[in-house]
C-alpha cells in the first residue's frame, strides 16, 4: 500500500502556528472554497458523491448521498450540524484535528453549507474539551474577519453564520438525533428514525449531520477534485483517513493513510509493539467494534474487508493491547463505560448493560459461576438489534468477540482473578 499521497489533513500539524488562518492559507487553504463558490450547488453535491467519501464518524454512510436526501428548498431554513462530540473509547482524531488545523473544518463547512443551501451551521463539540472550544472559537472569528464567514462571503452574495456549541459530557449526545435534542436545549436522547435528520432534523427542519473529519475532507476534495480523492483507497472505500493508534505501541498518535492500509503497515510506521512484546488483541474502530487479534494484522482497513472478517472499520481507533493484558479486565472497563453512558431510554440497553457489568465484574474478580459465559452471550444476543440506538449494540461487540477469541480467559474467571493471571504491574494500561 502506497501512502505517498498522504498526509493531507495532518500535513502541517507540527508547524508552530498550525491552527492559524495564515498557516492554513500558506498551505493552500481556502482554494477549495474559491472554486466551490463558482460552482453550481447541485454539482457540489455530485462532487461529494463522485469522490466516494463515506462518513468518517464510524458508520461510513456515503456523504454526498446523505446531502442529496434533503428535500427541495421550500423557503425555510436548512441546517448543517457538525458532530464533534467525539467520545468513542480510543477515538481521538477529530479533537486533535480541531486543535491542530481547525480551518479545514471551517472551510469544509462553508463549502457544504453552500452546496446544501444552508445559512446557519452548527458545531456540537464534546463538553470536556474547553481548550478545543477556545481554539475553534478563535478560528471561527478569524474566518469572519477574513470575510469567509458572515454576509456576502468573498463578494458572492452568499451568507453563512457558524455557531459553536459545547455539550455537557454525555456519550449518547454523539448519536446524531440525541445531539439534535441536546442542541435544541433538551435532555439528549435518541429519536426514532425515520424520519432521518435529512428530512426532519434540527428544529424539525432538513438537516445534514456530518462528522468533523468528513467535512474537513470536503475542503481538499473541492480544491483537488473528486477523482483525486476517489483514486486513493480501495474500490469501495475511497480516499484517506486518520488512523489513531493508542495503547501498547511504541509511537502512539495519528497516522493518516489511504483506506485499505493494514495494521501491520501502520505498526511499521508507529515503531511496532512497545517494549518488543507481541500483539494480543486490538480494536479496528473503537470499543464498539468487535475485537481483532494477531491473526488480523494483514486485513486491509477498509469498510468491506473489516466487515468480511466480522468487525467494523468504525472510527479507525486502533487500540493495541499486548500479551500482558487481561482481555477480561479490558472488556470489563469498556462494559462499565457503556453501563454508565446508557441514556436509559430503552430497556435492552438500560437493563442489559447493567447485567453485563455485574457478570464482567464477577469474572474479573475470579468469582464467576458456571453459566456466566452463556449468560453474557445470551444477554448480548438480546441487546443486539433490539436497542433504540447503536449504543447498546456497541456494548455487546467487545464481549462477544472477546468470548469468541479468548474463551479460556473467561473460563479462568470462574476461579482466578484477572489480577493474578495478568498482574497489573506488568501492564501499564489498567
Ligand atoms: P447509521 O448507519 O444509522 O447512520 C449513519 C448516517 O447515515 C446517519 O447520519 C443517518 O442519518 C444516515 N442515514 C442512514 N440511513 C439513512 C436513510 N435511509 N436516509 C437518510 N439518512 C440515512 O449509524 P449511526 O447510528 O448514526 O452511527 C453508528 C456508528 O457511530 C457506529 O458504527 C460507530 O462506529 C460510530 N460511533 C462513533 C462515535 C464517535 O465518537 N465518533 C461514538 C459512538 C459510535
Amino acid at each position: 500500500m502506497s501512502t505517498q499521497l498522504t498526509p493531507i489533513l495532518t500535513k502541517f500539524w507540527d508547524h508552530p502556528t498550525s491552527w492559524t488562518l495564515a498557516t492554513y492559507e500558506d498551505n493552500g487553504g481556502y482554494q477549495g472554497l474559491r472554486k466551490a463558490l463558482r460552482t453550481e450547488q447541485a454539482d457540489l453535491v455530485e462532487m461529494a458523491k463522485a469522490s466516494g467519501l463515506r462518513g468518517r464518524g464510524g458508520a461510513g454512510f456515503p456523504t454526498g448521498l446523505k446531502w442529496s436526501f434533503l428535500p427541495p428548498p421550500d423557503g425555510g431554513p436548512r441546517y448543517l450540524v457538525v458532530n464533534a462530540d467525539e467520545a468513542e473509547p480510543g477515538t481521538c482524531k477529530d479533537i486533535p484535528l480541531l486543535m491542530a488545523a481547525p480551518q479545514f473544518l471551517i472551510e469544509g463547512m462553508i463549502i457544504t453549507s453552500f452546496a446544501i443551501g444552508c445559512n446557519h451551521a452548527f458545531i456540537y463539540l464534546r463538553g470536556e474539551v474547553a481548550h478545543v472550544h477556545r481554539r475553534v472559537q478563535r478560528a471561527i472569528q478569524e474566518a469572519y474577519d477574513a470575510s469567509y464567514l458572515g454576509t456576502d462571503i468573498l463578494g458572492t452574495g452568499y451568507n453563512l453564520d457558524i455557531t459553536l456549541h459545547s455539550g455537557a459530557g454525555a456519550y449518547i449526545c454523539g448519536e446524531e438525533t440525541a445531539l439534535l435534542d441536546s442542541l435544541e436545549g433538551r435532555r439528549g436522547q435518541p429519536r426514532l428514525k425515520p424520519p432521518f435528520p435529512a428530512v426532519a432534523g434540527l428544529y424539525a427542519r432538513p438537516t445534514v449531520v456530518n462528522n468533523v473529519e468528513s467535512i474537513a475532507s470536503i475542503a481538499p476534495i473541492a480544491a483537488h477534485g473528486a477523482d483525486w480523492f476517489a483514486d486513493m483507497g480501495t474500490e469501495k472505500s475511497q480516499g484517506f483517513g486518520i488512523f489513531s493508534l493508542s495503547g501498547h505501541v511504541t509511537r502512539p498518535g495519528q497516522y493518516e493513510a489511504p483506506l485499505g492500509i493494514t495494521l501491520r503497515e501502520l505498526l511499521d510506521m508507529a515503531g511496532g509493539i512497545r517494549n518488543g512484546r507481541s500483539l494480543k488483541f486490538w480494536t479496528p474502530g473503537g470499543s464498539s467494534t468487535p475485537l481483532f487479534t494477531d491473526k488480523h494484522l494483514d486485513v486491509p482497513l477498509d469498510f468491506e474487508s473489516v466487515a468480511a472478517e466480522g468487525s467494523m472499520l468504525g472510527t479507525r481507533a486502533l487500540q493495541i493491547f499486548d500479551d500482558t493484558t487481561s482481555v477480561v479486565r479490558a472488556v470489563s472497563r469498556w462494559t462499565d463505560f457503556y453501563a454508565h453512558e446508557s441514556c436509559g431510554k430503552c430497556t435492552p440497553c438500560r437493563e442489559g448493560t447493567f447485567w453485563l457489568k455485574q457478570i464482567m465484574h464477577r469474572l474479573e474478580a475470579g468469582r464467576g459461576s458456571q453459566d456466566d459465559i452463556d449468560k453474557l452471550v445470551d444477554i448480548c444476543d438480546n441487546i443486539l438489534g433490539r436497542a433504540f440506538c447503536a449504543l447498546g449494540d456497541g456494548a455487546t461487540s467487545p464481549i462477544t468477540s472477546a468470548v469468541q477469541y479468548f474463551r479460556e480467559e473467561f473460563e479462568a474467571g470462574m476461579h482466578t482473578p484477572a489480577s493474578e493471571l495478568f498482574p497489573p504491574e506488568r501492564s501499564t494500561l489498567f
